[in-house]
């Protein structure tokens, strides 16, 4: 079943035309990449699909609404199935780990705080951090560490959509394939769907169960083998030019 379905969305600012007629699905469940250059429009994509930003033309269902025209109270109860991680979204460096990964229990839920503070230890042992990082403070920890305080922040309300900018940036290597591996876990053990935005090829080999390339229009959308034998020019020069 599809969780998000855009038809015909298009998007400009001014003359810059970054979304040109894009149509495509997510089902419920997957992994679904969105890849594409510096500027193509992705995370400009994800804002509309999470409605903050506004949808120009076209249409976006999500958890099969409309939301181009949705109330008020319909566009609250979607939105509480959402987490993100933005793309330059960082922790609150004047909390340390585990009220960063309270925040939203403590801001959205009425659970007694001893509760709270459960459902962050057990998201903490969920990320793969050990009990000693919880009382750390985000300048205390490593770049991958950091990351997955993030991400355990953004399952500890356990949405349905999780959205991931660049989860992976700023990381060397081994790090990057560690959080790999931490993201097909958490799809495999947390009832959700993921929604990554990513450059990195070891995300799109190795994670994704299918994505799209955007450049204005989509170019591509299918998985990894499709992908390897498609015959679109930009499609086979994006995987070989970042191959690994
Ligand atoms: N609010 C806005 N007003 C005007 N232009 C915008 C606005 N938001 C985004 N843009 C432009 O839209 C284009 C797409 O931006 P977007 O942030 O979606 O790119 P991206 O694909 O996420 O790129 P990157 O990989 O560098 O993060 C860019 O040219 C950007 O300057
Ligand atoms: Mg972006």
């Amino acid at each position: 079943m599809e969780i998000i379905k855009v038809d015909n969305l298009s998007t400009q600012f001014g003359d810059n035309v970054v979304h040109d007629n894009i149509s495509f699905k997510v089902n419920e469940k997957e992994i679904f990449g969105i890849i594409g250059g510096s500027g193509a429009g992705k995370s400009v994509l994800v804002k509309q699909i999470v409605m903050l930003n506004r949808i120009q033309k076209g249409s976006i269902k999500v958890l099969g609404k409309e939301i181009s025209n949705i109330s008020l109270d319909e566009s609250q109860m979607i939105k509480q199935q959402f987490a993100y991680l933005f793309q330059f979204g960082a922790l609150y460096s004047f909390l340390n780990v585990i009220e960063n990964i309270s925040v939203m229990l403590n801001e959205y839920t009425d659970l007694p705080k001893d509760l709270i503070e459960k459902i962050a230890y057990t998201n903490l042992e969920i990320v793969g951090l050990p009990k000693s990082s919880a009382l750390l403070y985000p300048s205390e920890l490593s770049g991958g560490m950091k990351k997955r305080v993030a991400l355990a922040r953004a399952i500890a309300m356990q949405p349905k959509i999780l959205f991931l900018d660049e989860p992976t940036s700023g990381l060397d290597p081994s790090s990057t394939e560690k959080i790999n591996e931490l993201i097909r876990y958490l799809k495999d053990i947390l009832d959700m769907t993921i929604i990554i935005i990513t450059h990195d090829l070891g995300t799109i080999k190795r994670v994704l169960d299918r994505f799209i390339i955007l450049k204005k229009e989509i170019i591509f959308d299918g998985n990894i083998e499709e992908a390897f034998k498609s015959n679109n020019e930009f499609t086979k020069e994006f995987l070989r030019r970042k191959g690994d």
